[in-house]
């Protein structure tokens, strides 16, 4: 298993350009299964969990190509219609295909994704969503079995806001006959992007960036060429890079707006900030003030930015509080932070944060995708070494983050191949 080898309290400099979105293009994968023919989808990052979800379409009978970014999908011919455990297990996300198979083919054999690092993450929605569009399902030798013969429009108010589920029924009641309203509908930009990419197919979706969503099926969508927006996460990641280093980097090709409460957040911790088109420069970096927080769906503060946030509230004089309240076990992270002097502790789903002058180098571990790029930046700011295990959690989400981390001026190493 590779490991990052940080020498920590170096400044940045320079600029970091932020890449494809992973869970934009994710859902823009599997709805490319709803036309027949060449779909081209350009700025496709080149991550683990893409490559996952391509495996498993390509297991539906897909070809396709990727080169730098540029991806050529062709959807002509599906032979199967089987998500098989190997590929589900190492990504939740997989469960998208579950809509298109069905609207398409009008059958789904989709493996449940099982247990997940920050939390149950049941996938109850999906399947209740499936099954209001007509869809017969069984749960069944650890596979959601569906079926249908033609998916009907219908109406849908979801009790817990749900990025992957409003995914799914948007997906599915795109090619559904007859009109579906969807009410409490997941905001993130994610699902902005998929209804635009959908809209540009030929389906008909009105109410975009609203929680209120109709959609009159349709009944054929076109192959397109389509450009996937920058990442939002990782725009925040090499943000709070530079807060936490005090350095004066620019974010390159970011939609400001998609990070908004993370911007509202820092801003209000003192850190000065220069927003100009796709471009956030840290204009200075003094002293910081605790804060308290709460995660909240979209345009709340995100989920996957906590153990990252965390961290830089980790070398923050004062008291800083961060109420998770959408993944139950979203805390992996906290124990290695304390291994490199922080002072932090969760109580029930609230992370309670004492500021400590500066962390110290250590060999950590990664459980999960966004704890482990919390603890890269850990090791930016510590001063010794620190150890990054298991970093193969960090590729899932992260296109090159050590490379773009090193060109900005960190001493940060991958070093191949080491178990621990
Ligand atoms: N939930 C249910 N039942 C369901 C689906 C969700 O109870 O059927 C619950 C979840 O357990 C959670 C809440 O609803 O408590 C929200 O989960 P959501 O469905 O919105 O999450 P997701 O679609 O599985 C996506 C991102 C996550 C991100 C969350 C929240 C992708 C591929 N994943 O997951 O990203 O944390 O939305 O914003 O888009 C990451 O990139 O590191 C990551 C985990």
């Amino acid at each position: 298993m590779d490991q990052f080898v940080i020498k920590g309290q170096k400044k940045l400099s320079g600029d970091l350009t932020v890449s494809g979105s992973k869970n934009a293009t994710l859902p823009l994968l599997a709805a490319s299964l709803l036309c027949k023919g060449k779909t081209i989808l350009r700025n496709v990052p080149d991550l683990k969990d893409i490559h996952t979800m391509l495996n498993v379409i390509k297991g539906l009978g897909v070809e396709y190509s990727y080169n730098k970014g540029l991806l050529e999908i062709n959807t002509q011919h599906l032979t199967t219609f089987n998500a098989p455990y190997e590929l589900v297990k190492t990504m939740r996300a997989s469960i998208y295909v579950l809509g298109p198979l069905l609207a398409r083919e009008g059958k789904a054999e989709v493996s449940l994704p099982g247990g997940c690092a920050i939390g149950p993450r049941p996938v109850n929605l999906h399947i209740e969503t499936m099954e209001k569009l007509g869809a017969k399902i069984k749960v069944e030798d650890g596979f959601i079995k569906a079926r249908a013969n033609k998916l009907k429009g219908t109406q849908i108010f979801f009790s817990t806001v749900s990025v992957g589920a409003t995914a799914n029924l948007l997906m599915a009641a795109a090619l559904a006959e007859g009109e579906t309203i969807i009410k409490n509908a997941a905001l993130e930009p994610e699902i902005g992007e998929l209804i635009t990419f959908l809209n540009s197919m030929g389906a008909d979706i009105k109410g975009i960036n609203t929680d209120t969503l109709t959609i009159t099926g349709v009944n054929k969508l076109n192959p397109i060429d389509y450009t996937v927006v920058p990442d939002r996460i990782e725009a925040g990641t090499l943000l709070i890079a530079g807060i936490i280093t005090k350095s004066p980097i620019t974010i390159k090709n970011i939609n400001p707006e998609h990070i908004s409460a993370l911007l509202k957040v820092v801003e209000e911790m003192g850190v000065i900030l220069s927003i100009t088109g796709n471009n956030i420069q840290i204009k200075k970096v003094g002293k910081l003030s605790p804060v308290y927080i709460k995660t909240i769906p979209y345009p709340g503060f995100p989920t996957d930015l906590h153990p990252i946030l965390a961290t830089l509230l980790t070398t923050v004089p004062g008291i800083s509080v961060i109420n998770e309240t959408i993944f139950e076990n979203r805390f992996a992270y906290i124990p290695e932070l304390i291994r490199m002097g922080a002072q932090i502790e969760v109580d029930d789903h609230i992370v309670i944060i004492k500021g400590t002058k500066s962390l110290i180098g250590a060999d950590v571990m990664a459980s999960d995708l966004r704890g482990g790029a919390a603890l890269t930046l850990a090791g930016l700011a510590a001063n010794k070494e620190t150890i990054v295990h298991r970093i193969y959690h960090i590729d899932r989400g992260y296109e090159n983050l050590e490379t773009k981390l090193g060109k900005a001026g960190a001493n940060i190493k991958r070093i191949k191949g080491q178990n621990i």
